[in-house]
């Protein structure tokens, strides 16, 4: 791809504006060297003012969502897209979350820009587990989890059961939930279909990530071999 149109389609400005940043001498290689539009540096080796380029497309990122941030390119309020570098959101193509958490739910948040990869790791046969901790308003009745993990329990509105989940107990009120799926408010729906209600609601997992140190409202790209291990 030309130089213009790959730091362009980056975020980092108009063709107009990049062809203007390589006019003056801000688009260099690692040497120092000013590149021109037609220069074949790859991309690992492009500098703009100084700085390595952003990744290039097929980046992976994980955040560490905290409450209040919304999934969504524009809403009112918090966005979790407030929380990555401003060209993030004008990179083309278009960084997407995989799949959703709600506002009211904090944890692990997958980005992507690989739309392919993106419908690899979201599609109901891919079946990535995602751990969910929730603590809730009242006391297990002790019926849940044969219910989650039947593989017959239907939510309001929906026509085909869940697959079945694990539940761990980790004492009356906070429970760990492992789901192979991503339907619309999952967990919320199974405690209230079970009777109880989801106070409070945190992704621990997707598939093999773990949030780790990463402190909360923070990110990070994942490593090849991460995004290997999620299919
Ligand atoms: N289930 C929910 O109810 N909410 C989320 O954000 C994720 C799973």
């Amino acid at each position: 791809m030309r130089l213009v149109k790959l730091i362009a389609n980056l975020g980092y400005g108009s063709r107009k504006e990049i062809q203007t940043a390589i006019r003056h001498g801000w688009v260099t290689d690692r040497d120092g060297n000013t590149l021109k539009a037609d220069s074949k540096t790859a991309h690992e080796d492009i500098l703009f003012d100084d700085e390595p380029l952003d990744p290039a497309v097929g980046m992976v990122l994980l955040l560490n969502k905290p409450l209040g941030y919304t999934c969504s390119v524009k809403d009112q309020g918090k966005l979790v897209y407030d929380l990555l570098p401003d060209r993030y959101r004008l990179r083309k193509p278009v960084l997407s979350t995989i799949g959703r958490l709600d506002k009211a739910t904090s944890g692990a948040l997958l980005f992507t820009d690989d739309g392919t990869f993106l419908h690899r790791v979201i599609s109901p046969k891919a079946e990535v587990p995602k751990i969910y901790e929730a603590t809730l308003d009242r006391p297990l009745n002790g019926s849940e989890a044969a219910l989650f993990a039947s593989g017959e329990m239907m939510l309001e509105n929906e026509h085909k059961p869940l697959k079945p989940a694990e539940l761990e107990v980790i004492d009356d009120t906070h429970v760990r939930l492992t789901l192979h799926e991503g339907r619309y408010h999952q967990v919320r729906r199974m405690f209230a279909a079970a009777g109880n209600h989801v106070e409070t609601l945190h992704r621990a997992a997707f598939g093999p990530l773990t949030l780790g140190d990463l402190p909360e409202g923070e990110w990070r790209l994942l490593t090849a071999e991460e995004v290997a291990s999620l299919g």
